[in-house]
């Protein structure tokens, strides 16, 4: 770390942070990429796409509904509660995520902008009414709203857009903060990935967190390379000085 951004994480008042997998593998929730990531032995196409929902939703029910006991089964690590905690010390604060496993409101933050949906939201694609509370057994293998529409998570799949509206806040954040933090993420799908660079282009010093060089890489001020779960505790610790 260098001594530039310590001396910005004293005194900073406008951050924004987006997080990707990478933030939860300590917790336990596998990644996408990479060895062991989700996408190395299941193909997108067949589970995070419409058209694969529509031709058999029941197997892509099963793939949300084995995700989902998982992320039930995990807590919120060291890097969520640390995040959850700069919320409380830096007047403009904004965090984004990628991920849909609910870690960061589990944590305690309070304002997150989910760019790809959370696991426990669901909705109609019929009427749109919204479900929190869906269960799949083996008898009810697919959810039907009271229409008689067939009920889908509420995550974007691959080929759809973001929430509008989350995602004007998420880059009206990168355009006025002073520092962004990248972390945990492979920076590969856009528009998510194209944040940083936003927020870099409109003057703000971007560091990025990961246990590797990603593609966002050279075009950062500073990449830390170490976990999640070790390396925003210690910022954190950096922020607090002088703000008691
Ligand atoms: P990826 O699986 O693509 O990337 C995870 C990143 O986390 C990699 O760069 C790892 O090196 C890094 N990483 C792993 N363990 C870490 C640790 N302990 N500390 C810090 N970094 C660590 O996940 P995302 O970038 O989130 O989209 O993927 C983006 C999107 O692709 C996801 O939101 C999902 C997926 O398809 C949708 O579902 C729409």
């Amino acid at each position: 770390m260098t001594e530039k951004l310590k001396s910005l994480l004293k005194s900073v008042q406008s951050v924004c942070v987006l997080t990707g997998a990478g933030i939860s593998a300590e917790s336990g929730v596998p990644t996408f990429r990479g060895e062991g990531g989700l996408w190395s032995r299941l193909k997108p196409e067949e589970l995070a796409n419409f058209d694969a929902f529509m031709k058999n939703p029941e197997n892509v029910w099963a793939w949300y509904q084995h995700r989902k006991e998982i992320m039930h089964s995990v807590q919120p690590n060291a890097a969520h509660k640390a995040l959850a905690e700069m919320e409380k010390i830096i007047p403009d604060f904004t965090l984004i995520t990628q991920n849909i496993d609910n870690l960061h409101y589990r944590a305690g933050s309070k304002n997150v902008l989910e760019l790809h949906g959370n696991i426990e939201r669901s909705y109609c694609i019929k009427c749109g009414k919204y479900y929190s509370d869906v269960q799949i057994t083996k008898e009810k293998p697919i959810p039907y709203c009271e229409c008689s529409g067939i009920i889908r998570p509420d995550v974007v799949w691959f080929g759809e857009n973001l929430p509008i509206d989350v995602f004007d806040k998420a880059v009206e954040a990168t355009r006025r903060c002073e520092l962004l933090l990248s972390i945990g993420t492979s920076a590969v799908v856009y528009p998510a990935a194209g944040l940083p660079l936003q927020a870099k282009e409109h003057g703000s010093y971007v560091v990025e967190i990961n246990v590797e060089y990603t593609e966002l890489s050279p075009y950062v001020n500073e990449t830390i390379i170490g976990r999640a779960g070790e390396v925003v505790p210690a910022l954190l610790e950096i922020m607090k000085e002088e703000r008691q």
